[in-house]
């Protein structure tokens, strides 16, 4: 049995990937932004270990999520779960929050990055980076997947002992994906289950994965200059360094 703790996990992908782990008999603590959202999470809520509330928009309040968290530790795994596709907050949630909380928490065993698909349009152009507000940021989305899925990268890099992925959920239909989302949405969280939880076999770092296979990644998701450079503007950012 594992204990697993996922940001966002009251609604959407989390959600569901909370219910399966808890339904494999693995111990899940959820996340929300308030206790109005936990409260969403219903029968799910109930089976928890234990919730923590916090908006991942807000840097003191990230640090918040990280201590609360930090109290049904240690996790097995990590997921990094909640994103937003809009607003002025998609660096910070997307990007931010799970650098964050992977600086304050002690290191689980394993930690998964939510990426997507849409990472492969973003920039690797850090310049003049506005990580508060992204809202006249164009294809901020795209570039804080890029950001996230280098950010797996390079914990894979600075701490071997952790198995650090990114996952790939496909485009399907919960409230971010849109009705129309062509995607299977029992498969959306099935990847980062697996990766949470694998026992036996390889323990694969690093990867960047889709439906429980490699994919290649955009090119500045491995280039250790790019990764450094990432590394250095979130500290500079936040004031918190990687342990
Ligand atoms: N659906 C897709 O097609 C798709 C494709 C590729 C990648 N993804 C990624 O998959 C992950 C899950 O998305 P989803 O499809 O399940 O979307 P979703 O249903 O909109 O769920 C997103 C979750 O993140 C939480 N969240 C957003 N902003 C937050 C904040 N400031 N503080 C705390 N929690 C916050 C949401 O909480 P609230 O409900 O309170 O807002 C919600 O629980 C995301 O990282 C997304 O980028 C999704």
């Amino acid at each position: 049995m594992a204990r697993i703790f996922i940001t966002g996990s009251a609604g959407g992908l989390g959600l569901n990937a909370a219910r399966a782990l808890m339904q494999q008999g693995h111990e899940v603590v959820l996340h929300a932004r308030n206790e109005f959202r936990l409260a969403d999470a219903g029968e799910v809520r109930d089976q928890a270990v234990g919730t923590v509330a916090g908006n991942l928009a807000d840097l003191d309040e990230t640090v918040r999520v990280a201590e609360q968290a930090g109290k049904y530790g240690p996790f097995d795994a990590v997921i990094h779960n909640a994103g937003v596709y809009s607003g002025s907050g998609v660096l910070a949630v997307n990007t931010v929050a799970p650098y964050v909380l992977t600086a304050l928490m002690a290191p689980p065993r394993r930690i998964v990055y939510i990426s997507s698909g849409m990472h492969r349009s973003g920039t690797p152009d850090l310049q003049g980076m506005n990580w508060r507000d992204a809202a006249r940021r164009p294809g901020a989305y795209s570039d804080s997947k890029l950001y996230v899925t280098a950010l797996a990268a390079a914990m894979a890099n600075r701490w071997p002992d952790v198995e650090s992925n990114a996952v790939d959920p496909g485009w399907v239909p919960t409230r971010m994906g849109g009705r129309g989302a062509p995607d299977d949405l029992e498969l959306g969280h099935v990847t980062q289950v697996w990766l949470a939880t694998r026992s036996g076999g390889s323990r694969e770092s690093g990867g960047y994965w889709f439906h429980e296979k490699r994919r290649e990644p955009h090119p500045a998701v491995n280039d250790a200059a790019f990764q450094a450079e990432l590394l250095g503007a979130l500290e500079r950012h936040t004031g918190i360094g990687l342990p």
